[in-house]
Order: structure tokens, then sequence, then C-alpha cells
């Protein structure tokens, strides 16, 4: 497929940004130039899923096209229930919802935004222990996403397993720079939610990306196959959430893979109250056969070697120019260290806003800010809480930009390179409870 790109002047930017009240999620994609808000439902999809759409049977039950994606979800995740849902966060309304409520704690690498939203949602609280390596950005570490081990012990002991909703292992870790998790660390992740009869969920958007890393960097998967490391490492868990808008390489889709019984058939409950009948979740006939075939797509060493030393091409680059990234670069995603690059800015201005806006000024480029607008809280003073981290987040939509894309945003971080000292700090003028970064209006201070 191919897509127009509109090209716009620094002036007509600054206008839209003035209507979008400084916040690029409500930007209108046609003014934006090169897209990295999201890696998220951007996916090119392949001439094979494309002809699958055309087969596909939109049956209410039981339609040829479900049992397709539940036969290829059943056989990656070997869990024996599947149910299909919309997209990544229904299913984890359905399942965290059920599992939590108040006086109940969720465990994890690092919740994503919408799974820590769907938890607290439910009146539930949701812990972040990511391993110390993890939280230093510059530092170079094979598997900063995994989960601190030690931490997850205590904390069980803490709060009595009976209270934990689930541990989730979010593979690769997004929200914690797209790093990813080792095989060892999801086998002990797993033994010790074993050990206190504790849930343990994977959730595994990025499951094929954090495969390829596996195998790359953990010896005793080198003869394997990254389909085979996937399998080994669901085998590990309770089961699975799953956006497919990722490493499912579709526009929508997501699913909830379980192996306990009783479970699958409480979320089947739920599922069917809102998303839809239990063989289609909310999805057309023709996106579970784009599913089903891109499921298997994402496994191919060619189609993963291209992935993720495209990303890498954008992080050494960036790296090699001087600005900070989180190192080493992770699968779908460059995220930048905008509290080193933009040092003079306190972090009740929001460096990563600021520079978010900048690129945005300056490249039409659109990118995503992670940190103190995305997970920051308020004290009872109403100051500022931040997050442990302030970071940009350029994702990369797959099969979509080539090199030459990628050039053109190297160019624009050489001027941003050069104006950086005069990079300005912003205010949040009006924000909701939840998930505050999507609708969010933000000022430039003077
Ligand atoms: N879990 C992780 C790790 C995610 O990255 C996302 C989505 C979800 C769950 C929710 O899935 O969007 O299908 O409802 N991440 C997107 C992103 C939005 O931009 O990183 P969803």
């Amino acid at each position: 497929m191919v897509e127009p790109i509109r090209m716009s002047s620094e002036e007509e930017r600054m206008e839209y940004l003035e209507i979008a009240r400084n916040n690029p999620f409500l930007l209108h994609s046609e003014n934006v130039i090169i897209d990295l808000l999201t890696d998220s439902g951007t996916s090119a999809m392949s001439a094979k899923q494309w002809a699958g759409v055309m087969e596909g049977d939109e049956s209410y039950a039981g339609s040829r096209s479900w049992l397709k994606m539940e036969a290829e979800i059943r056989e990656q995740t070997g869990c024996e229930y599947i149910l299909p849902t919309h997209q990544g966060r229904a299913g984890e309304r359905i399942l965290y919802g059920h599992l939590g409520g108040a006086g109940t704690i969720f465990i994890s690498n690092t919740h994503f935004d919408t799974t820590r939203a769907n938890i607290e949602f439910s009146g539930s609280s949701a812990i972040d222990i990511p391993i110390a390596e993890g939280k230093e950005p510059s530092l170079e570490y094979p598997f900063k996403g995994n989960m601190d081990t030690e931490k997850l012990e205590e904390l069980i002991t803490h709060h009595m397993p009976q209270n934990i909703g689930a541990v989730i292992l979010t593979v690769t870790n997004n929200s914690g720079g797209g790093q990813p998790v080792s095989m060892a660390n999801a086998k002990a992740v797993g033994e010790i939610c074993k050990k206190h009869d504790v849930l343990f969920i994977m959730d595994s958007c990025r499951i094929a990306e954090n495969a390829y890393f596996i195998k790359h960097r953990e010896k005793e998967f080198e003869n394997h196959t990254y389909k085979d490391i996937a399998k080994e490492m669901y085998r590990l868990t309770d089961g699975a959430v799953m956006s497919l808008k990722k490493d499912g390489l579709v526009n929508m889709g997501g699913f909830i893979a379980l192996k306990d019984p009783e479970l699958a058939e409480a979320c089947k409950n739920l599922l069917i109250i809102t998303e839809g009948f239990a063989t289609y979740g909310g999805l057309s006939g023709r996106d579970m056969e784009a599913i089903a075939q891109g499921l298997k797509e994402v496994f191919r060493p060619d189609y993963l070697r291209y992935r993720i030393k495209s990303t890498g091409f954008l992080g050494d680059n960036l790296h090699k120019m001087g600005v900070p990234i989180m190192r080493p670069t992770g699968g779908h995603a460059v995220y930048i260290d905008a509290k080193a690059f933009y040092s003079h800015l306190p972090v009740d201005q929001y460096p990563g806003q600021a520079l978010v806006l900048d690129l945005y000024k300056k490249g039409g480029i659109r990118a995503v800010e992670i940190g103190s607008v995305m997970f920051g809280t308020y004290d009872a003073n109403g100051k500022l809480i931040p997050s442990p981290m302030e970071l940009v987040r350029l994702a990369m939509p797959r099969r979509v930009y080539t090199q030459s894309h990628v050039e053109y945003i190297l160019e624009v971080f050489q001027e941003l390179i050069r104006e950086k000292d005069n990079a300005k700090g912003v205010r949040i003028v009006k924000e909701p409870k939840f998930l505050r970064h999507f609708t969010a209006h933000f000022e430039v201070m003077g």
C-alpha cells in the first residue's frame, strides 16, 4: 500500500499545534509528515493478508475465519481457551476487571498505560517493578525489560497471594523503553507465581520482537526458531492478553488466551455482554483472516531481521549524533531521554512534551511523550510526582517507512540539537482523571 505524504510549512504546523492545544493526539493525521505516534494498528498488510480479507467469513457464530485465527493462537500460546477481542484493552478490561477490584493488586515489570488504567478503574492498584538496570536510559544491558524477581517475592509475601489479581509480564516492556525480557526472567517469574499460587499473565503484544532478542542475546536459544521461543515463553504462563495491532501485523484485533476453564468461562460471559459473541468478539471475519495470516508472517526471519535492524538504524544514528536515547535500541521504537536532551527543563515543565512539540514544529514528525505527562500524579498539595523517566517515543510502524524517511528524521534532529538550549517547557492547562495524555491541553511557557 502506498500513501501520499502532504508536506507542510513550519508556520502551518504552528497553527495546527495551536488548534490541537499542543497535544499530538489532537492533530489531524493529514497534517503529519512522518507519523511515529505509535506502532499500533499502523502496519502495512501483506498481499496474502489482503487476499484473506476477500475470503472473510462474516457468520455470526463459528465462522471459518475465526476457526483459523483460533487455531493459530492456540498453537502459539498452548492455551486451550481463546477469546477474540477488538483490541488489547478490551481484553484487559475483561480479564483485569474480573480479577481486580478494591483490595487487590497487580504486579508488572511495567504496566502499559491502558493496562494500569483498566486495573485502577476496577478499584485495584498496579505496582511496577522493573529491574534497576531498566531505569537507567544510557546503560547497555541485554534485557532491560526484566522484572525484579526479588521484589516480586517480597511483594507477594507482603500483600499475601490471595490479594494478587495477577502478575503481568509485558514483552517487550513498552513503557520501560521497548526493552526485551529474557526467557530466564520469565521462567523465574513463573516459578515464583507457581510457588505462591498466583496467576501469571503475559502481555504479549510484541512477543515476536522479544523472541528476536532472546535468540540473539540468550545463548541457550540461538538455535531455536523465533516461533518456538515465543511458544516456550507462553508455556511458562497461565495465559496472555495480546493487542494484535502490534505483532499481529493488523490494523485491529486482540485476544485473551487462558489455560484455566473457569476463568475462561467467566471472561467469555463478560465478552458476550460487551464485545460480541465468543467467535468474533468485536472483529469482522475479514479482520480474523488477516490476523491468522499476520501471526504467521511476524515470525519469519527475514521480516524480523528487517524490523529490528531498521529500528536499530534510527537508534544507532541518533546515538552517534549525541542524542541521548534508551540503550540499547528496543524492538518497536527509539526512546529519547528528554530529561538529558533538554537538561535545562525541570520535570514539572515536562521536557518530553516539549520535545514532542519541537519535533512536530521542526519536521512534522509526530511522536509521543512517555514520562510525567503519561504517568505523573500529584501529591496532596498538588505537586507533581514525576515518572521515573522522561522519555519520548519514536515508534516505528511495521513495513511502512523506508531508510530515506529515517534519514529525514535524522536531519530534523540535527536542527533540534543546534537549538536545544532554547527549548521551552510546557504546562498542563486541562486534564481528565484517567489517561490524561490522550486529551489534555498544554501551553508552551514563555
Ligand atoms: N499492552 C501494551 C504493552 C501496549 O503497548 C498496548 C498498546 C496495549 C496493551 C493496549 O492495546 O491499543 O490494542 O488496546 N499500545 C499502543 C502504543 C497504543 O502506542 O504503544 P490496544
